[in-house]
């Protein structure tokens, strides 16, 4: 069945369909030394918070290597490189020059640059706790568009607000490693304050083509029972409402915004400031149940029993190393569900990540998991959705948050101990697709 798939034609994109990668600057960058701190860099040296003790001093060095990174982008002909910058980078004495000349080398090699302007790593001295943090950003924002807003082909605010709320400040096992449990709404509320203030000051710098990566996907409830339906719908509008309705429709899901901290109805406002685009990071979709009365272990995350569901085993579906179910269609129901659900106050969309993990260089599951989720895609364009781009995650195996290096998603390898680069059997795959699309 996948051979079969993997050698049909792929169905052609429309003309001007925007092909590329993503990574993050935690992920990959190294060169911790000449950097400011970030929460990421506390979390790590707590033991036990990664899996495999290690921390992302080093990672990739790409601050060292980019040069061989974007020779790689090159070999790809790929049209877009999606990276973030760091922001205690960018408070560092000659941070933002690193960027500079980062932006320099991908347009002399003919890629578009598409910037993250936070992913995960908050600089120590912060906290969305703090409303403050959010106008922060938006300093910070307009530092980096003016020095590099007159290369950058797309800006995007924010990286999953939904898991770094969620992971890093309601379940504890991201950085900062908070255990708040829904305390930990206001932090959902200022980072989305913090996008619209971004947007506001990207537009300021002169700055156009703004989106932000949020992380979707579609849940199915594990019976038709009401307890269920109900615990799955909730699950539903944490991950596919609680970060979109508010940027997209200027509202908070009924019930949520009187949980929210300070003027709720005119922080909406500036929440709600047109975007260009509407990014979307997916990986698999969610069963989800209902309590179960214990605390559950998934994804190699674990769930505490106060919680109001649980996440359950997708069955008869491969997996990927990490665990996550293969479910290509998913991505079509998701697209097609969400342009349903916003109509006309979708603008276009773009996959900004979408991936896999598994080791091994000769990557066929890789090449299949790409595969079936770009004819989703296609499927998803045919039935009317408007996307204009897909991004995979990731260009290199990379600095996978509290998994350590134990998982790879890299179209091309990284030993971590002499961090040569070799290209896999997937890097090769997706240059041939890129080449027979054009
Ligand atoms: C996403 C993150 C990205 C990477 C992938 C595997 O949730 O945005 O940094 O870790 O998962």
């Amino acid at each position: 069945m996948i051979r079969r798939m993997v050698t049909n034609p792929m169905p052609q994109f429309p003309a001007g369909f925007l092909w590329g990668v993503s990574t993050s600057a935690h992920q990959i960058e190294g060169a911790a030394d000449v950097r400011e701190p970030s929460v990421w860099d506390v979390f790590t040296a707590e033991p036990g918070r990664v899996k495999d003790g290690s921390t992302a001093a080093v990672a990739c060095d790409s601050y060292h290597r980019y040069h061989e990174d974007v020779a790689l982008l090159a070999g790809l002909g790929v049209d877009a490189y999606r990276f973030s910058v760091s922001w205690p980078r960018v408070d560092s004495p000659g941070g933002l020059d690193f960027y500079d000349r980062l932006v320099d080398a991908l347009c002399a090699a003919g890629v578009r640059p598409v910037v993250t302007l936070f992913h995960w790593d908050l600089p120590v001295a912060l906290d969305w706790l703090e409303r403050d943090t959010a106008s922060r950003f938006a300093d910070h924002v307009s530092v980096v568009a003016e020095r590099l807003g007159d290369r950058v082909a797309k800006w995007i605010t924010l990286n999953e607000p939904a898991e770094h709320t969620l992971l890093g400040h309601a379940l504890g096992v991201h950085a900062p490693g908070r255990r708040l449990m829904f305390d930990a709404l206001p932090v959902a509320h200022h980072q989305l304050l913090a996008h619209g203030l971004a947007v506001r000051a990207l537009r300021a710098a002169g700055a156009g083509d703004i989106g932000i990566a949020n992380s979707h996907g579609p849940t199915w409830a594990a019976s038709e029972k009401p307890e269920d339906r109900e615990a799955a719908e909730f699950y539903d509008l944490l991950l596919n409402r609680l970060f979109s309705d508010p940027v997209l429709i200027g509202r908070y899901p009924e019930g949520i915004g009187e949980l929210m901290p300070g003027d709720v109805e005119a922080d909406l406002k500036v929440i709600a400031e047109p975007i260009d685009w509407y990014g979307i990071n997916y990986y698999a979709p969610t069963r989800v149940g209902a309590p179960q009365g214990a605390e559950i272990e998934f994804g190699g995350l674990s769930f505490p029993a106060e919680l109001p569901f649980t996440v359950r085993e997708i069955e008869d579906r491969p997996v990927t190393d990490f665990g996550w179910p293969v479910v290509p269609e998913a991505l079509t129901e998701l697209l097609t569900g969400f342009a349903g659900r916003y109509c006309d106050r979708l603008p276009p969309v773009l996959i900004t990540e979408n991936g896999c993990s598994y080791e091994g260089v000769d990557d066929q599951e890789r090449i299949a998991y790409l595969d079936g989720h770009i004819r989703a895609l296609h499927r998803a364009v045919e039935a009317g959705v408007d996307v204009r781009g897909y991004f995979v995650w990731s260009l290199l195996d990379n600095f996978e948050w509290a998994e350590g290096y134990a998982r790879r998603f890299g179209l091309v390898h990284t030993d971590f101990e002499t961090l040569e680069r070799t290209p896999k059997a997937s890097y090769t795959w997706l240059r041939d697709l890129l080449r027979a699309q054009r």
